[in-house]
């Protein structure tokens, strides 16, 4: 039996929760998911020692997306955030993208521009979005967790000088589908937050 393509678009600003809702629905559906965020990350640490954006964004293999733990401190997410800003970056990274949400057996992406750039047809788009506060307190715990020296008004800093950055950006800026359904989880448990992006998939799969 051919396995159809389904897709979940899930967008929103750093530390809302994406990541969360999007690995749990992957698990609860059996969907891919693909974390767009970690290919302006690989793609970011690569200019850190000097490397051009866009070759680095060219050259880029899966095999890239595997060390979670250099992916992930504080410095590859601002150089994420600037190299995104740069269009023949994106164009770089898009078709990868629109063939991962097309495989068969559905795929759940998560990112900036997902639900309005990559996969503007996508079965389900949400936007999860968090208080400024409240994604500055997760993302610091998160942070503290994995032995980061950091304190939370400079992880506060620096998520609000990342959604600047991405909302600002002329080439696909961070901002809802007009279509995508809303999640604001600043007073959520996971588990409710995950149970409402359930409901909503399982809805619009009929
Ligand atoms: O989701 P994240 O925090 O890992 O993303 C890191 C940066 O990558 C983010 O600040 C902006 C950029 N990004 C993007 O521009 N488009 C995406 N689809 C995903 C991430």
């Amino acid at each position: 039996m051919e396995r159809r393509a389904f897709t979940v678009a899930i967008d929103g600003p750093a530390a809302a929760g994406k990541g969360t809702v999007s690995r749990a629905l992957a698990a609860h559906f059996g969907f891919a998911h693909l974390d767009t965020g970690l290919l302006y990350r690989a793609t970011g640490l690569r200019t850190l020692d000097g490397t051009d954006p866009v070759e680095a964004a060219r050259a880029l293999r899966a095999a890239d997306l595997d060390d979670d733990d250099a992916l992930r401190t504080p410095d590859v997410a601002q150089a994420a955030s600037r190299v995104a800003a740069l269009p023949e970056v994106r164009a770089a990274l898009v078709d990868f993208q629109r063939a991962f949400a097309r495989r068969g057996g559905g795929a759940v992406l998560d990112g900036r521009d997902i639900g309005t750039v990559i996969c503007p047809d996508a079965e389900v788009k949400l936007y999860v979005t968090a208080s400024d506060e409240v994604r500055a307190d997760r993302r610091h715990r998160e942070l503290l967790d994995k032995g980061h020296d950091v304190t939370r008004e400079a992880v506060l800093a620096d998520l609000r000088a990342r959604d600047a950055r991405d909302s600002a950006r002329a080439a696909a800026p961070l901002r809802p589908a007009p279509d995508a359904v809303q999640l604001d989880t600043s007073e959520m448990s996971i588990e409710d937050a995950v149970a409402t992006a359930i409901a909503e998939v399982t809805r619009r799969m009929g």
